[in-house]
């Protein structure tokens, strides 16, 4: 069958969200390079608080002028952003999960792997956060961003020639 023939709705929304799921990872990966190259993880290494609040004041994240600056070199901004995108990524990946799971078979158990690595990936980000980047952290959040990347850049191949329940 040619790829998006007769799919049932969990085939259709696990596609759609999976794709949707793949663009945030890369947005999230271009956040990370900026965390990491403006030192924004040397800054609020507090969680789920910055600086006591969960979104902080807008005369913090937009600080300098002219404003579009704040998203490249205001510390709180870019941390802020990237924190946030994770929460986005997580939902999307449990929203995923759900449908992937109502289709069964292998898009079922690559999807909770992906769920999976997600899930450590956040939790990662929040120890390097905490302990201020230590070189061990910070290499280890890289390096599982490239397999959660990987991970869903195959799941999306595989769930892209999807013929039966059981592909
Ligand atoms: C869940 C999806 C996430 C992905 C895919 C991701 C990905 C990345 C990437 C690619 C980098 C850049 C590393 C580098 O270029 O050296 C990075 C940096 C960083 N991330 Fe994440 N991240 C995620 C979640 C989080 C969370 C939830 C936090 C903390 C609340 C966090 C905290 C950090 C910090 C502090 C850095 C800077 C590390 C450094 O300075 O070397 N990340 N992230």
């Amino acid at each position: 069958m040619s790829a998006g023939a007769a799919l049932s709705w969990p085939q259709r929304a696990a596609r759609v969200l999976l794709y949707g799921l793949l663009v945030l990872v890369f947005v999230q990966i271009a956040f990370g390079g900026l965390v990491a190259g403006s030192k924004a993880g040397l800054a609020y290494n507090t969680w789920p608080l910055m600086d006591g609040s969960f979104i902080p004041p807008a005369s913090t994240l937009f600080a300098a002028t002219p404003w579009i600056e704040n998203f490249a070199a205001n510390v709180a901004l870019v941390q802020f952003n990237h924190r946030m995108m994770a929460y986005l990524l997580l939902g999307f990946t449990f929203w995923h999960c759900f449908h992937a799971r109502a289709i069964g078979g292998s898009p079922a158990k690559r999807s909770t792997v992906i769920l999976g690595l997600m899930l450590a990936q956040a939790v990662l980000g929040i120890i390097t956060l905490l302990l201020a980047v230590p070189l061990w952290a910070g290499l280890a959040h890289q390096a599982l961003a490239m397999i959660v990347l990987s991970m869903a850049v195959v799941h999306v191949v595989r769930l892209r020639g999807l013929s039966s329940p059981c592909t």
